[in-house]
C-alpha cells in the first residue's frame, strides 16, 4: 500500500473570539453557497465551526496544490461530502482527499496528498467526538439506545468487567469515532448499517494524549477483514477523541493533530471589507452563544 503525506490540522474555538475584521476576512474567503449556509445556523458556535472547517479546507488545497487560496473552488456531492472541483486542464495537481468534523469546541481536517494522477484510488475520513454524556436520561438508558449501532463483539469491549462508567462512555466514543470516520469516508451518511461494522480496538495502550495516536485498530464488515483499510485514533484533551480512516493508502508517519492559530487559516487569503461582507458578518456576530462548557 503506498505511503502518503497526510495532514492533521485542529482548531480551538475556545481560544478565539473573532473581531469583525477577522471574521470579514474569513467570510470572504469562502464561497457565497456556503456563506448562505452558514447564516442559517441559530447559534455562533455552529456558524464559526463550519466555517473554520471551510478554512481548514481551503488551506489544505492550496497548499497541496499550489492553486492560490481564493482560487480553489469547492462543491458538494449528492450526499453533502465536500469535494475539490479540479482543474481539468491542469497535468500538474496531485490527487487530494480530505475531510472535516467538528464537535463542541474542535474543529479537525484530515487530508492525504497522493503522488501522481495515476494515484488517485485512495481517501479519508475523520470524526471527533466529545466524550460526554449530558441527555438527562441515565447512561444505561442511553446505552440501551446505541445497542442496534454496534456489534456484539463491540459491545463486549466497550462493557468489559474494568470499564467504570467514564470509561464505558470513552469506549463507546472511541467505536463511534471509527465508524463515523469510515461512513465519512465512503461518503454515505447513516445508510450503512452499522452493526456489521465491526471495529477491533488497539488494546496495546489505554488512548491517552501521550499515547496518541494508536494505530492498530481493525474492522471487519460483516466478518470480512477489512485490509485496505487503516486507522488512527486520537485524544486531542481528556474530552476529545477522534479517528481517521485511511483506505488505500497509509500515513508516511502517525502524528498528532497539530493545532493551528487562526492567522494561520487565512494568511494566504487578500484582506477584504466588500460592504455586503461586513453587513453579513455584523449580522453573524449577532447570533447567541451555546451555553459554555
Ligand atoms: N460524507 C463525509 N463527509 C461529509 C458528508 C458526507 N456525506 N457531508 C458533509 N461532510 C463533511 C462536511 O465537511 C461537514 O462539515 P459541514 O457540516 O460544516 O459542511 C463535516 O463532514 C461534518 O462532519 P461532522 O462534524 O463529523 O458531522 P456529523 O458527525 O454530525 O455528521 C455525516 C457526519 C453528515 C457525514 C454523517 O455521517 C451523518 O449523518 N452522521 C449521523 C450520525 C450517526 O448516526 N452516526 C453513527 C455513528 S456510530
Ligand atoms: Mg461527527
Amino acid at each position: 500500500m503506498n505511503k502518503h503525506i497526510c495532514s492533521r490540522w485542529a482548531f480551538d474555538l475556545s481560544t478565539w473570539t473573532p473581531t469583525l475584521p477577522q471574521l470579514t476576512h474569513a467570510v470572504a474567503a469562502i464561497q457565497p453557497e456556503e456563506r448562505k449556509r452558514l447564516m442559517k445556523f441559530h447559534f455562533i458556535d455552529d456558524f464559526l465551526s463550519s466555517l473554520i472547517g471551510r478554512l481548514l479546507m481551503r488551506k489544505f488545497v492550496s497548499t497541496c496544490s499550489n492553486v492560490p487560496y481564493h482560487q480553489v473552488q469547492f462543491a458538494r456531492d449528492v450526499r453533502g461530502k465536500p469535494y475539490w472541483v479540479q482543474d481539468q486542464q491542469s497535468e500538474s495537481t496531485p490527487p487530494l482527499s480530505f475531510n472535516v468534523s467538528h464537535q463542541g469546541k474542535l474543529v479537525l481536517l484530515a487530508g492525504v496528498k497522493g503522488d501522481s494522477k495515476d494515484d488517485a484510488e485512495f481517501g479519508i475520513g475523520t470524526d471527533v467526538m466529545k466524550i460526554e454524556y449530558n441527555g438527562g436520561k441515565p447512561l444505561s438508558e442511553f446505552f440501551r439506545l446505541m445497542q442496534s449501532k454496534f456489534s456484539p463483539q463491540e459491545w463486549s469491549y466497550i462493557g468489559r468487567p474494568q470499564h467504570n462508567e467514564r470509561a464505558q462512555l470513552k469506549a463507546l466514543m472511541r467505536h463511534w469515532c471509527l465508524k463515523e470516520a469510515y461512513v465519512k469516508e465512503l461518503g454515505v451518511g447513516i445508510t450503512v448499517d452499522l452493526q456489521k461494522i465491526s471495529f477491533d480496538m488497539d488494546t496495546t495502550h489505554p488512548l491517552e494524549e501521550a499515547s496518541s495516536p494508536l494505530c492498530g485498530s481493525t474492522l471487519c464488515c460483516n466478518g470480512t477483514p477489512m485490509t485496505q483499510w487503516h486507522f488512527e485514533e486520537h485524544l486531542l484533551t481528556p474530552k476529545y477523541c477522534a479517528a481517521i480512516a485511511f483506505r488505500n493508502c497509509l500515513p508516511l508517519e502517525h502524528a498528532k493533530f497539530e493545532f493551528l492559530p487562526f492567522e494561520e487559516l487565512i494568511e494566504q487569503s487578500p484582506k477584504a471589507d466588500q460592504p455586503d461582507v461586513v453587513a453579513y458578518c455584523q449580522k453573524a456576530l449577532l447570533k447567541p452563544h451555546k451555553r459554555h462548557e
